[in-house]
């Protein structure tokens, strides 16, 4: 099976299981906005929960704060949204779709390496044992041809993001002979702007006085904040103010499901620095963000630092924690040294003095900004999608299983009966009361045991404790390992230590320390 089918069955599954729907489903959908249903908000709070853990409570210079999403229409002037939050655009003539024009020559840039990567694999293939990968990427015709015309095209897509020429952005793509994905033409408009954020009126007021926006970036609110935070919390720099909510983009190119949604959720952390140090803290916030991913358990492997060509217009380094998704390695967060540049912005404008006194030096200064951001929605889509498997089983039969990491599973366990008589759901019903206090658990007495383990491994339930009529006379479960699906007894009274070791989010946050 293909990825792009792996892909779809998944996008298919976490509707059927109840993890994520499509917005406004009975009027065929909202494009690119979706809700999560009953298991998908457990999965998402627990990421949520996992992070804030790891941030706020691990670290004592940080603390949290809840933002609204409404701000007044200024900060977004002086954050650079309403002047440069924009997308170079380009539609394609004959299909009538619409592209981000960077995303084209990425795609395209993408497709060179492949074709290195392809020639390398033919030069092992063909060399074997005596294969020199180094010197065959350094000599290989074929390899330096397409490797020119590579560094070329990147070097133009460079230059022309930095300088806002979008001229000669479609000029890169006519002569990279960029095609329609679907039309298969060139035939190409010119490329324009287009800001993404969402405006609407406040209260009554209509026109350009009323107009606010729908925050693109909860990091805003975090600013604005800060010296209320510093003062009222008595902040030493450096310190961080960590936040969880809401933000809202209008994507043009909105696809491979919640990966890119017009409305999504971000966990956002600013960490506020003496100016000149940005780049040790810039490093060192590299490694505990990767530190805090890897922890979760999906493999090393899948993910990698990209560190960007073109600079946000507050950034002056950054890089984006890529993520092997099934649809390649993608940004999945983003870490970068913002300066002073939303802080000096907002002095400037409010006419507030929005400076840190510092009692060492007794000097006072606009502190610099390390900021981390990670999109909840895709950290849901990297656990889902790494944690999908169809699986063929011994005796020709098949079990579709999403082996979740347990601390962040939605469901920890399930209590079923064997049987529907015989006092056995009465007592499964006594394990489950005991349990639930610790434990997000399901009780599931329809159908065969087969049936209901299959039903528990397609939501990525860790552990399922059958009660049978042995249990009534000897204290004894049975409890199954949902990966191994290996099923040992054990004494009722040990079923609390044995799951929780497993699915307490200390498993995580003890690898974050
Ligand atoms: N405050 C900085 C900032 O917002 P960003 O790289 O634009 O930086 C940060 O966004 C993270 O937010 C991304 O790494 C991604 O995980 C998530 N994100 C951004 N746009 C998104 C979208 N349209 N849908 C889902 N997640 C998105």
């Amino acid at each position: 099976m293909t990825q792009e089918e792996v892909f779809k069955n998944l996008t298919a599954h976490c509707k059927e299981y109840g993890f994520i729907f499509q917005s406004s489903e009975i009027y065929d959908g909202l494009s690119a906005v979706y809700d999560y249903g009953q298991l998908g908000v457990e999965l998402k709070n627990n990421i949520k929960n996992y992070w804030w853990q790891a941030m706020v409570r691990l670290h004592d210079n940080i603390v949290g704060i809840d933002s609204a999403i409404f701000m007044h229409p200024k900060i977004w002037e002086a954050s650079g949204h309403v002047a440069a939050f924009n997308d170079p655009l380009i539609d394609n003539r004959d299909s009538k779709k619409r592209y981000r024009a960077d995303v084209l020559i990425e795609d395209f840039l993408a497709k060179l390496e492949e074709k290195i990567n392809k020639e390398v694999e033919k030069g092992r293939r063909k060399f074997g044992e005596t294969f020199d990968e180094e010197q065959f990427r350094a000599t290989n015709p074929n390899v330096l041809r397409i490797k020119a015309k590579y560094d070329e095209t990147h070097a133009r897509m460079v230059k022309a993001l930095d300088n806002n020429d979008l001229e000669e952005m479609r000029q890169i793509i006519i002569d990279s002979d960029i095609v329609c994905p679907i039309s298969g033409t060139k035939n190409w408009t010119d490329v324009r702007k287009f800001n993404l954020m969402f405006s609407t009126q406040l209260g009554n007021v209509s026109g350009e006085d009323g107009t606010i926006y729908l925050r693109p970036e909860t990091a805003q609110g975090i600013f604005v904040n800060f010296l209320n935070v510093q003062k009222t919390g008595r902040m030493k720099i450096p310190f961080g103010i960590a936040q969880i909510g809401k933000a809202f983009r209008n994507e043009i190119v909105a696809r491979q499901f919640i990966f890119r949604m017009r409305e999504f959720e971000q966990m956002e952390m600013q960490f506020f620095i003496k100016p000149g140090t940005e780049l040790d803290w810039f490093a060192k916030w590299k490694e505990t963000r990767l530190q805090w991913h890897k922890a979760i358990g999906l493999g090393d492997d899948k993910y990698r630092f990209h560190d960007h060509d073109k600079l946000a217009h507050y950034a002056n380094a950054a890089t984006d924690i890529e993520f092997n998704f099934p649809f390649g390695f993608k940004e999945l967060e983003g870490i970068h040294s913002r300066t002073d540049f939303d802080l000096g912005n907002h002095q400037r404008m409010s006419g507030r003095k929005i400076q840190y006194f510092d009692p060492e030096t007794q000097e006072s200064y606009v502190p610099y900004v390390i900021e981390t951001s990670i999109g909840v929605d895709r950290c849901v889509l990297a656990v889902l999608s790494s944690s999908y498997h169809e699986e063929a089983l011994e005796g020709g039969d098949t079990r579709v299983v999403l082996s979740i990491p347990p601390a962040l599973a939605p469901v920890k366990v399930a209590v079923l009966p064997l049987v529907k008589k015989d006092g056995l759901p009465e007592k499964a019903r006594e394990i489950l009361t005991a349990l639930r206090v610790d434990f997000n658990c399901q009780y599931d007495e329809k159908d065969s045991i087969g049936k209901r383990y299959r039903r528990q491994d397609a939501i990525g339930t860790p552990y399922c404790v059958t009660v049978d009529h042995d249990t009534l006379t000897d204290g004894t479960v049975t409890i199954r390992y949902r990966d191994t699906m290996e099923q040992e007894r054990v004494p009722i009274d040990a079923l609390r230590n044995i799951i929780f070791d497993k699915v307490s989010l200390n498993s995580l946050l003890t690898k974050n320390i």
